[in-house]
């Protein structure tokens, strides 16, 4: 056993570029944000309701699994258990459970029997903290953080009696449903105070034993991938909801990530918000990410019914007709050590380099530094031609003739029409 993966593993991530976030839980039935139940300050007893209603009807994993491979995506990570302390699977050491809801069944398995199905790697969320466990002590993330009697009754809390069911609940995970790809845990906030200067008796990782457990999880499924929310480092970091400036590191040196975003800023389903992002935008998410050498996780709230709702599909679909097309210049690609020119980025794979234009340019994009290095040019989505301009330096621009233009600059000519697609790709063959 030891504290780092395969290589092999860490490729393989690499490789995929990209996958579906899933958050699903009690918390689709208020259909207002995943933390309503801390939000609006929600008690165990104001939140029965949903656990009392959960009825998935029309979940079917295998359509979601599908609606991800169509959309380009090549692994899947499910919450098992989110915030509110629901687990998605039958377990052995609680209650509040699927198994224990008039829905009764285990909604796990089916979900890693219909990524598997679809080729798609599986990875388990599991969420760090709690608010329904009886021994996970109140603080200042917890749902009843301002009742004083709350806090009062809770003061005999032991969060080391919660750590052993964190462990025992990460062992059925990890030995109950075959090899599993990615383990995702969720989150440390070790020290955080309130507002006014007060411990606000934040989590990390001595709380969750966090050394103990990732050694257990590596014992369980030693190709695994864990992700860097124990509070100690992970495998892979883990930017949400914003896209970092380049390639990360950790202590100067490169390491793998993952950028995790939403569709419209909620992880779980919210359904009157309208803060969607479009296709187009997420596309450009997706490949600023593999041109800094991350892949990005997309994530999708499925409905209290089981569904991913009529938008996140058709957001789902448009990617997928970009992908269909450009799939090349994303799967196992790389950075570039090429600059891109402005509002563009350049992914590469081999000698094939890919110029993601994000804005279409009038008439001609100039590509610096690759003079005389590019044998063929084409437009990706219809292998058009696209031709290239060797330029010449001792050439002074006169009316429509181009000069001035340095010897080690390529520039290709563009049709005046910006192609149908959400993100024109221009695939530069390297001499
Ligand atoms: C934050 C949110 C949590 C969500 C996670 C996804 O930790 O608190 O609700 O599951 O981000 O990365």
């Amino acid at each position: 056993m030891t504290d780092v993966p395969p290589a092999a593993s860490v490729e393989k991530f690499r490789d995929w570029r990209f996958g579906l976030f899933v958050h699903w839980g009690l918390y689709a039935l208020p259909a207002r944000h995943e933390w309503v139940k801390n939000r609006e300050r929600l008690t165990d007893e104001d939140y029965q309701p949903y656990f009392d209603h959960f009825e998935p009807d029309l979940y079917d994993p295998t359509k979601w699994a599908r609606a991800a491979r169509e959309a380009g995506m090549k692994y899947a990570v499910l919450t098992t258990k989110h915030h509110e302390g629901f687990c998605l699977w039958d377990s052995a050491v609680s209650d509040y459970t699927v198994a224990k809801t008039a829905w009764g069944k285990d909604l796990v398995g089916p979900f890693v029997e219909a990524c598997r199905a679809e080729g798609l790697g599986v990875g388990f969320y599991h969420s760090l903290i709690d608010w329904h466990h009886p021994e996970f002590p109140i603080d200042l993330v917890h749902p009843q953080r301002d009742d004083e009697e709350a806090i009062a009754k809770a003061a005999g809390r032991d969060i080391k009696v919660y750590a052993e069911y964190l462990h025992a609940q990460t062992r059925e995970l990890l030995t109950n449903y075959g090899p599993i790809d990615i383990m995702w845990f969720d989150f440390s906030y070790p020290g955080r105070l309130y507002d006014d200067g007060r411990d606000g008796h934040g989590k990390g990782r001595d709380d969750w034993q966090s050394e103990k457990l990732m050694a257990m999880v590596r014992e369980l499924q030693p190709d695994i991938l864990i992700n860097d929310r124990l509070d100690i480092p992970g495998d892979f970091v883990t930017p949400e909801q914003y896209q970092p400036d380049g390639p990360m590191q950790r202590d100067g040196v490169p390491v793998l990530w993952e950028a995790c975003q939403t569709l419209n800023g909620s992880w779980g389903y919210d359904r009157d918000n309208l803060d969607w992002k479009s296709p187009e935008l997420l596309v450009k998410m997706l490949v600023d990410s593999v041109s800094k050498d991350g892949n990005l996780l997309l994530n999708v709230g499925p409905t209290g019914r089981g569904e991913f709702d009529p938008r996140a599909l058709a957001t789902l679909a448009s990617i997928g007709e970009w992908m269909r097309l450009h799939e090349r210049s994303v799967r196992g690609a790389r950075p570039s050590e090429y600059a891109a020119p402005p509002d563009s980025r350049f992914t590469q794979k081999g000698n094939r380099l890919y110029l993601h234009l994000f804005s279409w340019p009038m008439g001609h994009v100039h590509l610096s530094g690759l003079g005389g290095k590019v044998k063929y040019a084409q437009l990706l989505n219809d292998a058009s031609e696209i031709k290239r301009i060797e330029n010449d330096p001792h050439q002074t621009a006169q009316n429509t003739t181009m000069g001035g233009v340095s010897g080690d600059t390529l520039t290709l000519k563009l049709p005046i029409q910006k192609p149908n697609v959400l993100v024109p790709v221009i695939e530069l063959f390297l001499s």
